[in-house]
């Protein structure tokens, strides 16, 4: 009686270990699959939309609703004729004041301007000629294209870069898929230079 009811117990546990193994290989079998280019792209969408690329990528138009996303210039940067308004350098203080522009393009902050890349697949002025490894080693090390210079803030590449490499391919998938804009987006200039120049 004892014999058979460890015996039931043990065939219980067995079953068990089974199937939470077979759940595991299962689920990581799905992590696996291989996404189509298509499936890739709209992936890629999703994760553009909920993280808020546009904000700072996409020039904006007004309306009464305050500023909405330019939908003839989708990521494509900060305009390149982009004016930084007069401002008093005495509110940036440590750690506290970012002054963006109207549109949210571009901003000033202790480190000087920065302005929002051209994200489009133009070869010439936006990411046309990045390869699927510069884009990811970008947001993985804070450099441009993965090698250069820090990349300054406000972009939130140390939150980014925290996203897989699948997830990573699919936002690039989805960017090189965009229509291409061509817009040169000013370079950044360091805070003494900035004041210097008014
Ligand atoms: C709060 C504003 C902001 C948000 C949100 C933002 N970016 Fe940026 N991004 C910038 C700015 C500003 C730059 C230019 C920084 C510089 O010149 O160093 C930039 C630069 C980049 C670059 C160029 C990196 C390089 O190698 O030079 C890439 C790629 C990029 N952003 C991708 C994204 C993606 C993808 C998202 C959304 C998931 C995103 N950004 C969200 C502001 C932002």
């Amino acid at each position: 009686m004892l014999n058979k009811s460890i015996n039931y117990i043990y065939t219980g546990l067995v079953t068990l270990i089974l199937i939470v193994f077979l759940t595991a290989c299962n689920q990581e079998q799905q992590e696996n699959k291989v996404l189509s280019e298509k499936d890739m792209i709209e992936r890629g969408k999703y994760l553009v939309t909920f993280g808020g690329c546009g904000d700072c990528h996409t020039p904006k138009v007004f309306g009464p609703q305050g500023p909405t996303f330019d939908t003839t210039k989708i990521l494509s940067g900060s305009p390149a004729n982009e004016h930084l308004a007069k401002f008093d350098p005495t509110i940036l203080q440590p750690g506290n004041y970012v002054l963006f522009t109207h549109d949210g393009t571009a901003t000033i902050g202790l480190w000087g301007s920065s302005f929002a890349a051209n994200l489009t697949p133009d070869v010439e002025t936006g990411i046309g000629g990045w390869q699927p490894e510069m884009f990811i080693n970008a947001l993985r090390t804070g450099k441009h294209l993965g090698a250069g210079r820090p990349i300054l803030p406000p972009m939130p590449w140390q939150t980014i870069g925290t996203l897989s490499d699948d997830d990573l391919r699919a936002i690039f998938a989805y960017l090189k898929s965009l229509p291409p804009i061509k817009n040169k987006v000013q370079e950044p200039k360091p805070l003494n230079e900035l004041l210097t120049s008014k």
